[in-house]
């Protein structure tokens, strides 16, 4: 774990700005040895678990990432290997923070079509090793963790109702890493000018994500004709609590009505809307039944939603 205060010792930043800028105290840290595709298989094996489901029953993997262990093979393989799930198609997927809901939405269209019965969907990351721990404009906000689902199908009523992904690249500039693909291949160049770390104009991305998370929020209501009254609680991409309390309060929702919890992971990307969802369900703050909207914004740019009937 990883405190404000820690950062403290390390740029020139405070516990005052961070908390009031972003709302985060703690993030937790990948150890030596711990890599993406580890916390993706702790996670999976949890949910797994939780849904009764069995490693060979599933015929899909899905690694929402920007932090994968390698740029190939797909993490999700490494994953597919680590649960012995065999008969398991297996690739990653790279939407930034709203990689999570680009899995899912990919997931719910091949079990509507009868490609597959069950799909694992894993939002992963280890941004700790993008990030620049010299730049007090971003260190400060990221976070490595994991958080998993297994999709299938049902007719009970419940599942989701609908998906909507959406992207505008004309933006990619704003949230990227400049090296390490094969534009600006690794080099002592990239490792001098810290090219291989996360750059981002927050203030920029504050603001489109706001208006994209309160659009594409509306959208998926509107697919379903049901309203924001309707609606029982809002798992939004933990970015920053300014921005989730921006997009609380343009949708009118109540703050009861908006789950929160990036004061103790910070930034996780892909992985921060399952790591929400797993907490929201198991501390009692979803219930079943419970309509439910998962609201992301990412670097892509990309955003998107899902309207799930818990
Ligand atoms: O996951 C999806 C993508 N990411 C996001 O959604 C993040 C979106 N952006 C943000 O969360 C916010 O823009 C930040 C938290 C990154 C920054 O907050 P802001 O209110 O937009 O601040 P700012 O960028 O306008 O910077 C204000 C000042 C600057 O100083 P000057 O130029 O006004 O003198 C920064 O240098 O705050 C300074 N600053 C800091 N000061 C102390 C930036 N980082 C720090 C820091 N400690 N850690």
């Amino acid at each position: 774990m990883l405190t404000n205060c820690d950062l403290e010792r390390r740029v020139d930043t405070s516990d005052e700005w961070i908390t009031s800028r972003t709302g985060i105290k703690e993030r937790r840290i990948a150890a030596d040895g711990e890599f993406t595709s580890t916390f993706a298989t702790r996670a999976a094996t949890r949910a797994l678990e939780m849904a009764g489901v069995t490693a060979e029953e599933i015929d899909l993997i899905i690694v929402a990432t920007v932090t994968p262990d390698f740029p190939f093979p797909a993490t999700a393989c490494l994953v597919q290997n680590n649960l012995k799930a065999s008969r398991a198609a297996a690739f990653d997927v790279s939407a930034a923070c709203s990689g999570f809901l680009y899995g899912i939405s990919i997931t719910e269209k091949m079990i509507a079509t009868g490609s597959i019965r069950k799909g694992l969907v894993i939002g992963a990351e280890v941004l700790s090793r993008i990030v620049d721990w010299s730049d007090r404009n971003t260190c400060c906000l990221f976070g490595d963790g994991a958080g998993a689902v297994v999709v299938g199908s049902g007719d009970d009523g419940t599942g989701i109702l609908s998906t909507h992904i959406h992207s505008d690249g004309s933006y990619w500039e704003l949230l990227h890493q400049p090296a390490c693909g094969n534009r600006t291949p690794a080099s002592q160049k990239v490792v001098d000018d810290r090219l291989a770390h996360i750059r981002m104009q927050g203030n920029d991305v504050f603001k489109l994500a706001v208006r994209a998370m309160d659009d594409v929020a509306h959208e998926a209501l509107h697919a379903n004709g049901l309203t924001l009254a309707d609606l029982d609680l809002l798992i939004p991409h933990q970015a920053n609590r300014r921005i989730i309390d921006a997009i609380g309060k343009r949708l009118g929702l109540p703050e009861e009505k908006v789950f929160v919890n990036v004061h103790k992971y910070g930034n996780t990307s892909a992985a921060s809307i399952p790591i929400a969802l797993d907490e929201a369900n198991r501390t009692g703050a979803l219930q079943p039944g419970n309509l439910v909207l998962f609201d992301a914004f990412g670097g892509g740019l990309t955003w998107g939603a899902v309207l799930v009937r818990w």
